[in-house]
């Protein structure tokens, strides 16, 4: 009677394991929220035609960014196209400096804020890491999404695919399929064109979105194109020198 007994306690303490994992496994996946993702949009963003939009822009603190594309950030999505965001719910993991003190000088020059008031770059990394990198935070801690994100500022390259197509930005009008093309050449995968519009309704080159792979170590064909606005047949690449 005892093993026999102890034998079916062992059983049905077995059965109480694997319905309490099955559920919370099956909870986890009901709550994406907490860390997962199925890809990324690594989003640049053009100066000249954030300054030229409607909002404006201040210079941030650490002075006039170079006349090149700047990191808006590196967002984790789902193939269906809907994202999480805000994931640290518990705020275990906010953003922290002293977790990236060897990047910050890249990033001022890679990642810096437009917006108004002029900032020193520390609430849009903070905005970025609390938003989307917490999303993330089961494959990249706070470093290496920082850093993972400046290095593909640097493998992009974007400014020198476009000046190899003979784009530049002058003011001049291109046409969105040569611009995607000259990105497509230079990266083998499709960029998605986001437009904003000036005063006078022309459509110019906002923001350049590329689509990353789970792991964070290559560009990947976008599974599904993001909601940004869309680019007219025609567009304006900004100069940035002027402001
Ligand atoms: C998209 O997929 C995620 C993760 O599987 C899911 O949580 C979300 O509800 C889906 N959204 C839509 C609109 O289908
Ligand atoms: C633009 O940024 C890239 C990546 O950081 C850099 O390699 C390039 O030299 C910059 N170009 C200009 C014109 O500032």
């Amino acid at each position: 009677m005892k093993p026999l007994r102890s034998c079916s306690a062992f059983i049905i303490s077995l059965v109480i394991i694997v319905v309490y994992e099955a559920r919370a496994g099956h909870s986890l996946s009901r709550k994406p929220d907490r860390g997962y993702y199925d890809f990324f949009y690594f989003v640049q963003q053009w100066p000249g035609a954030y300054c030229d939009s409607k909002w404006g822009c201040c210079f941030p603190k650490t002075g006039k960014p170079a006349e090149n594309f700047s990191i808006h950030g590196l967002w984790p999505n789902f193939n269906n196209g809907s994202y999480p965001q805000n994931c640290d719910n518990l705020n275990r993991n906010p953003f922290d400096k002293s977790k990236i003190v060897g990047l910050i000088k890249r990033m001022q020059v890679e990642w810096p804020t437009l917006s108004c008031p002029s900032g020193d770059g520390f609430k849009f990394w903070s905005h970025e890491w609390n938003k989307h990198g917490t999303c993330s935070a089961n494959v990249l801690n706070q470093q290496s999404f920082f850093q993972k994100t400046l290095d593909f500022k640097i493998k992009s390259n974007l400014i020198q695919h476009l000046s190899d197509a003979g784009i530049h930005p002058n003011d001049g009008f291109y046409r969105a399929e040569d611009v995607e093309a000259a990105i497509e050449d230079g990266l083998g995968v499709t960029p998605y064109l986001e437009c904003n519009f000036d005063k006078e309704g022309n459509s110019q080159l906002f923001q350049v979105y590329l689509c990353v792979n789970k792991l964070a170590n290559a560009f990947i064909q976008c599974p599904v194109m993001p909601h940004g606005r869309r680019c007219a047949s025609s567009v304006q690449f900004q100069s940035f020198s002027r402001f």
